[in-house]
């Protein structure tokens, strides 16, 4: 949010290729279209993966492989355990936890750009390759481009661990070190081009709203609700940006180094350049050949995400795969966003009291005898939530409202939050600095606007049993971003189609009609108003 929206046409348009794409899957894997013959969909054996529409590519052999090499992650937290001098030993790969896209390995290592899983077994008793990473070329809808981002041999291979001592080991005889140098402590590996991380909703709530569940769900941390700390987590030290350089993670408005630097003050950042030293730094063309040795590393690829299930057929959200899956291993505590949210809250400065609305509101309601509930340490939340309304104004912008139609929504808001002696607030996102964004979404209790970025800041709301979203659409026109997200995290979203809405259960799939992109959205405000006022007296809950 804030600054004007780019024009992001290339991005549009393969949002909504993907979209036709994820649409047409869907509705096959869903089983409401027989499958032609000419697309083939493959679902494997009690699986949670879709092949590619192409079945000329890479076929692997039927069967879950996937939970069968996770590891027993208390032995990783062993203190010392796992401390293996590279010089003498090369420890083997174990894969702590895999979902599509989302793999923590441990001893992992990597050469001349290839990342090599070290180990006695076979490859088949390991996630496919596919599964967990590509080529990290950008995502088009062309069976070519399809084909190029399937991972071949160069981007990962295996191999056992007496081919690893021939290339990189020492001579035991004459006490030689190996040629192998340990990166040290917890590494986030994103195997993406810039196509979609400089953008505020794909970086911080697509990849890092993927990136901290599955960190926190491998290693099943519980989070308190009363003190709720990315402390609690085994620290995350650096992030690689194998395919992006300085300017390619971050995003024209300036949030997406901000949540990184506010959440994670001390993480290193290494971009492609980087990357490339550490290649070259083991491509040495002949022997002695050298490698990097990763601790323990966290990849993430989008087109491997977009290979599972969720992702792929249902949501199109690269972390749909990875809470998804901690949620069935039953690794997820309720309050999995908290920490990273106050953490950047109170990085904007944000006030206690307020940063506690949430999980307060939640507590209090839990109690059947409506008691106070008083963190010890803290204010007491001894008054009712105050009701707070953010409608993020985009008449500024590319996609936005009718004119007649924005006001007339202004003024069934003003009228409404007078009656109720509610708060309004009617934002131009870029009139305010990131502070001020985000000190206002702290508190707001029901976030409307046209589909657009703004929307992306209800990942910072409280998450409260009356927490809303209202997206306005242009009729019949849906993107499945800001729905998934805000069910993600546990609030009501409503998506509008000028007088109708559509909420859960409802399905809707993404599309995108002439219009979607234009200046005459339609907007019935007095709808707007009444579901607000329902979800605020608990009628729509
Ligand atoms: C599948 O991919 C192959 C090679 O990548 C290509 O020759 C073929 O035309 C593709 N088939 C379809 C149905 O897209
Ligand atoms: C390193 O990778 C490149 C391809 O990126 C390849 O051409 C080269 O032969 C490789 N070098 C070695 C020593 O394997
Ligand atoms: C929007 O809904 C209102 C109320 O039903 C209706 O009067 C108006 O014509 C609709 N606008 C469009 C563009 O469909």
């Amino acid at each position: 949010m804030g600054g004007l929206p780019r024009t992001r046409s290339l991005r549009d348009v393969v949002l909504i290729l993907l979209g036709a794409t994820s649409m047409h899957l869907a509705s096959v894997f869903m089983g409401f279209n027989e499958p032609t013959g000419s697309i083939i969909v493959k679902t494997e054996v009690s699986s949670h993966f879709v092949e590619d529409i192409n079945n000329t590519v890479v076929a692997p052999p039927a069967e879950d492989r996937e939970t069968s090499r996770e590891r027993d992650v208390q032995k990783v937290l062993d203190p010392g355990k796992d401390t293996v001098d590279v010089s003498f030993q090369l420890p083997e790969t174990t894969i702590l936890s895999h979902a599509p896209g989302w793999t923590v390995f441990q001893n992992i290592y990597m050469a001349n750009g290839t990342l090599y899983i070290v180990s006695s077994e076979p490859a088949s008793s390991f996630p496919h390759t596919r599964m967990m990473t590509s080529t990290g070329l950008a995502a088009e809808n062309t069976p070519e481009n399809i084909a190029a981002r399937e991972p071949t041999a160069r981007d990962m291979d295996f191999l056992t661990p007496a081919e690893a001592r021939r290339r990189w080991g020492g001579n035991s005889d004459k006490a030689d070190r190996n040629r192998v140098w340990s990166v040290g402590g917890n590494t986030v590996l994103v195997n993406e081009p810039p196509q979609f991380l400089d953008h505020y909703y794909h970086f911080c709530a697509e990849l890092m709203l993927g990136v901290w569940p599955f960190w926190l769900g491998t290693y099943n941390i519980q989070v308190d609700a009363s003190a709720p700390s990315v402390e609690a987590a085994p620290h995350i030290d650096r992030m690689i940006f194998s395919h992006a350089e300085a300017t390619g993670w971050r995003d024209r408005p300036g949030f997406n180094s901000y949540f990184l630097r506010a959440a994670f003050p001390s993480i290193t950042v290494e971009v492609e350049t980087d990357w490339k030293d550490r290649i070259a730094a083991t491509a040495t063309h002949g022997i002695p050949e050298r490698a990097w040795h990763f601790d323990t590393l966290m990849l993430t690829d989008r087109s491997a995400a977009f290979r599972g299930e969720s992702c792929g057929s249902r949501n199109q959200r690269i972390a749909s795969e990875a809470v998804e899956h901690m949620e069935k291993r039953g690794t997820l505590s309720k309050w999995w966003w908290e920490p990273l949210r106050q953490a950047v809250l109170r990085f904007a400065g944000v006030d206690q009291e307020t940063l506690e609305i949430g999980v307060k509101a939640d507590a209090v309601a839990a109690r059947k005898d409506g008691a106070e509930v008083d963190w010890a340490g803290s204010t007491s939340l001894s008054k009712p939530q105050p009701i707070v309304i953010t409608y993020i104004n985009r008449q500024g912008a590319r996609r936005h409202l009718i004119d007649e139609d924005h006001q007339a929504l202004v003024q069934a808001l003003t009228a409404m939050c007078a009656a109720h002696s509610w708060e309004l607030n009617i934002v131009q996102a870029e009139h305010l600095t990131h502070d001020e964004q985000l000190k206002l979404v702290a508190r707001t209790t029901v976030l409307l606007g046209v589909h657009g970025n703004g929307l992306t800041h209800l990942i910072m709301m409280p998450v409260t049993p009356i927490s809303t979203v209202i997206e306005i659409f242009y009729p019949e026109g849906y993107a499945n971003d800001y729905k998934w997200t805000a069910h993600a995290l546990g609030m009501k979203h409503f998506a509008i189609w000028n007088d109708t809405y559509h909420t859960y259960p409802d399905q809707l799939w993404p599309n995108y009609p002439e219009g979607f992109q234009g200046t005459q959205i339609p907007v019935y405000a007095p709808l707007i108003a009444r579901i607000i006022q329902d979800r605020v007296a608990g009628r729509l809950p």
